[in-house]
């Protein structure tokens, strides 16, 4: 997926509007008077979250969010600034999906502390799984790959980010099994999928001990 492909993606439809005109005023009400401009970045985030609930997908039958050309430029249109300004926030930051995608987006990190532990592997397991390749959505609309860079949850690599929800410390088996799952549409728990806490070790706390059983986590 291409971002400087993003605003001539082939399909676009012709208008957007926001279904609930009370959330953008609540976006509008965080920021003093004068400087709506603020509110682009999380209006962005608003119109993708809609059309991941009704669409248009695209050739898709059922897709995720993504924020078409009409979108932005309904944004512009409420914030007062020229198109361009929108435009350039929403082709800047990887989070903004510019053409439709599967209605779940698997972002696999490959950056070196998950290739370290393993994520070629978890890359072939999804491939192999999903029969596509990285940037490609599964012709029912319901898997598109990633490749992104540093997720930041190093310390327990190797991870994937599916919609909003980290899975960590995977293996190809237990990222076929999330898929799987999926496929189902069942959201499996997210977070580490070794049975270990957070990024505590395996075997519980190595440090703060003391404070660890206070919190009733050790
Ligand atoms: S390197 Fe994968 S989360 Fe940081």
């Amino acid at each position: 997926m291409k971002k400087s492909d993003a605003l001539g993606a082939p399909f676009q439809p012709e208008t957007f509007e926001f279904a609930d005109m009370s959330l953008v005023e609540e976006i509008f009400s965080r920021y003093p008077k004068g400087r709506e401009h603020s509110g682009i970045m999380p209006l962005l985030d608003l119109a993708q979250r809609q059309v991941a609930e009704t669409g248009p997908y695209g050739d898709y039958p059922r897709g995720g969010g993504w924020i078409p050309k009409a979108a932005m430029d309904k944004i512009a249109e409420l914030c007062g600034v020229w198109p361009m300004k929108v435009y350039e926030v929403a082709t800047f930051y990887s989070m903004y999906n510019l053409e439709p995608v599967g209605r779940y987006l698997v972002q696999l990190c490959t950056t070196t502390p998950c290739w370290l532990c393993g994520s070629s592997d978890v890359v072939k397991a999804c491939t192999d799984h999903l029969g596509i390749g990285m940037g490609q959505t599964t012709e029912d609309g319901y898997f598109t790959l990633m490749e992104v860079e540093c997720l930041g949850a190093c310390s327990n690599a190797p991870m994937i980010q599916v919609n909003d929800d980290y899975f960590e410390d995977l293996t190809a088996e237990t990222v076929v099994e999330i898929l799987k799952s999926l496929q189902k549409d069942v959201m499996p728990p997210s977070g580490p999928q070794n049975g270990r806490r957070g990024s505590m070790a395996l075997t519980g706390p190595t440090t703060l001990e003391e404070q660890a059983k206070k919190a009733g986590v050790a």
